[in-house]
């Protein structure tokens, strides 16, 4: 089967789309998938790369039995609209800064969720509410990008 390469791209690459890999990776591992997905994540904003993903984030992945710790925070680099079939955004901003950085011919940029509330909320002024919050719905997005491909 070939490879299905998948991007998730938020500000920092800290709170929501090292869950979004975390999470992803953890349904298609569920689903016996893991040789047929390339899966990683970026952040369109500088200030944290290098960094392991936010506390909180890794918390809340502990708490359902997957583990982000090992991650490390990158920018989106140019190369990623070659390597990746699909860009998967949190946000609308980030959605519309992939859209600006992507060539002629771009991979498939797109948000998370396709219904209401479609962004996945900036949880990272917030408390530790808002990762609960952003948990359930990256959740719920990642389980329905899965059925797209099953
Ligand atoms: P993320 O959250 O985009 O979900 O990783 C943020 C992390 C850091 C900042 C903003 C959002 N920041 O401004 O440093």
């Amino acid at each position: 089967m070939l490879s299905r390469a998948v991007l998730f791209v938020c500000l920092g690459n800290i709170c929501r789309s090292p869950l979004a890999e975390g999470i992803f990776k953890d349904l298609v591992e569920n689903a016996g998938l893991s040789d047929t997905f390339t899966i990683d994540s970026a952040g369109t904003g500088p200030w944290h790369v290098g960094n392991p993903p936010d506390a909180r984030s890794i918390e809340i992945a502990a708490r359902h039995g997957i583990d982000i710790s090992g991650q490390r925070a990158r920018k989106v680099a140019d190369a990623d609209f070659e390597t990746f079939d699909v860009i998967v955004a949190m946000d609308a901003q980030n959605l519309s800064t992939l859209t600006e950085l992507s060539p002629a011919a771009p991979a498939d940029v797109r948000l998370l969720l396709n219904a209401p509330p479609r962004d996945v909320p900036d949880p990272f002024f917030g408390g530790p509410e808002g990762f609960d919050e952003v948990y359930h719905l990256i959740r719920s997005g990642c389980g329905q990008l899965l059925d797209a491909y099953t």
